[in-house]
C-alpha cells in the first residue's frame, strides 16, 4: 500500500465536502468506493468519512458493515479513523461505534479518540472552540485536521516486558469471565507482567461529575473527591500497564455498574495524562446474546472517550449462561489460544 491516506466516504453532506477539503489540504489521498474495500486493504491508513441524516445512516454504510462482517480480515495491518457529520443531534456517535466495531473486527487499529463528529448544530464542539477562541466550525474543521496528522503520524508501539492488567468486578468464584481471563493471562509468555485487579462490590463510588478544575486539582495529589481503591490503586495500576485487559460480562446489555463507575472515575487520570500508549483488549461474555453491544460500549467508552488505542479484535466474545460453564464451551480452548497468541503478536516487541 502507498504512503498516502485512503478516504472511504459513506454518504455525503455540503458540510463534509468543506470538511474534508481543509482537513486533507496538502495530503496525497486517494478515494475509494465503499466497495473498494470488498478486495482488501492491508497496511493501509484510512479515514472513513461518514455523513447522516435525520434519519441516520444511509445505504452505502450499511452495505459496507456487512462487507467488513463478511470478508474476514480485510482491513489486516491498517489503521483508522472516522468522522461523522450529522444534520441533526442523532445517530453521529452509534454509526461510529457501530462502524469502528466492525472495521476492528476485520482486523483494523483505531487510534485513541479516532472519532471526530459534528452533530448537526455543533453545539458538542462549544467547549472545546471557547477553549481555541474558534467558531464552532472552525473547532471542527481544526480537530479533523488534526486527527489526520495523528492517523498519517501513529506508530504502533511494542514492549520488551509488556505489562498487562486484567481488570474485573467479579467476586464470584465461578465466574465465566474470570476464568476466561486468567486463561488467557496463563498462556502469555513469561517476560510478560500480569497483574489481575478486582473492583469488588460495595467500595466503588461513581464520579460525582466535579468541575475540570476540582478533578486536576484533586488528580495533582493523586486522588479524587471520593479516592478510595479507585484512586490509590485501580488509577495507578491503569496509568503503570501497557494494556488493560477487561473483562466485562452482560448485564442487561451494558457492562456492570462497577466497571462503568470506573470508566467515569478514569477522567481523574485523563486530566492529567492521555492513555493512547496503552492498549485496549476485552473479554465480553453473554448469557444469552448482545455481546457486541457491550463490547461497542467499552470500545465507546475507553478508546473514544478515553483516549486508548485500539488494537485490532480487541475483543474476545463468547456465550455462556451458568455460573462455570464457559470452560465447556466447544473450542474455546482454541479460541483461548489464538487470542492469547493475537494479544502476544500486539504487544511483543
Ligand atoms: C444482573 C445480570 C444481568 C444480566 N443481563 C444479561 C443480558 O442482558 N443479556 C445476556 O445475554 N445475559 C445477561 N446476563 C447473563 C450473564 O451475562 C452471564 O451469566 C455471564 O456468563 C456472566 O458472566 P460472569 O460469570 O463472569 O459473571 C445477566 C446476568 C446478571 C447477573
Amino acid at each position: 500500500m502507498s504512503g498516502g491516506l485512503y478516504v472511504v466516504r459513506l454518504g455525503s453532506s455540503e458540510r463534509m465536502d468543506r470538511l474534508l477539503r481543509y482537513a486533507l489540504e496538502g495530503r496525497e489521498v486517494t478515494f475509494l468506493p465503499p466497495d473498494g474495500l470488498s478486495c482488501g486493504l492491508y497496511e493501509a491508513r484510512i479515514l472513513f468519512a461518514v455523513a447522516v441524516d435525520a434519519l441516520g445512516v444511509e445505504e452505502s454504510f450499511l452495505r459496507t458493515l456487512r462487507l467488513l462482517r463478511g470478508n474476514g480480515d480485510c482491513l489486516r495491518g491498517s489503521t483508522a479513523a472516522v468522522i461523522v457529520d450529522g444534520s441533526d443531534e442523532l445517530y453521529t456517535k452509534s454509526a461510529a461505534q457501530e462502524l469502528v466495531l466492525s472495521a476492528n473486527m476485520a482486523g483494523c487499529t483505531f487510534l485513541g479518540k479516532p472519532l471526530v463528529e459534528g452533530t448537526g448544530s455543533l453545539y458538542n464542539q462549544h467547549i472545546l472552540a471557547r477553549r481555541l477562541d474558534l467558531s464552532w466550525e472552525e473547532t471542527y474543521f481544526t480537530r479533523a485536521r488534526d486527527l489526520v496528522s495523528r492517523l498519517l503520524a501513529y506508530e504502533p508501539l511494542r514492549f520488551d516486558n509488556p505489562r498487562v492488567l486484567m481488570i474485573h468486578a467479579s467476586d464470584n468464584k465461578r465466574s465465566n469471565t474470570v476464568w476466561l481471563g486468567r486463561e488467557l493471562l496463563a498462556r502469555l509468555p513469561e517476560n510478560f507482567i500480569s497483574r489481575e485487579i478486582s473492583l469488588q462490590n460495595g467500595t466503588i463510588h461513581d464520579c460525582r461529575g466535579c468541575s475540570y478544575a476540582a478533578c486536576l486539582h484533586f488528580a495533582q495529589s493523586d486522588t479524587c473527591f471520593y479516592g478510595g481503591a479507585i484512586s490509590q490503586e485501580v488509577l495507578p495500576a491503569i496509568r503503570d500497564c501497557d494494556a488493560m485487559l477487561f473483562l466485562c460480562p452482560n448485564y442487561n446489555d451494558a457492562v456492570s455498574a462497577n466497571i462503568m463507575a470506573l470508566f467515569n472515575r478514569m477522567t481523574n487520570l485523563l486530566v492529567q495524562q492521555e492513555l493512547t500508549d496503552k492498549y485496549l483488549f476485552g473479554v465480553v461474555v453473554s448469557g444469552y446474546s448482545g455481546s457486541d453491544l457491550v463490547a461497542r460500549q467499552l470500545m465507546g467508552a475507553l478508546c473514544f472517550n478515553k483516549t486508548v488505542t485500539l488494537p485490532a479484535q480487541f475483543c474476545m466474545m463468547e456465550t455462556a449462561h451458568d455460573p462455570g460453564s464457559a470452560k465447556q464451551l466447544g473450542g474455546v480452548e482454541t479460541r483461548l489460544d489464538r487470542f492469547a497468541a493475537h494479544m502476544t503478536s500486539i504487544l511483543q516487541k
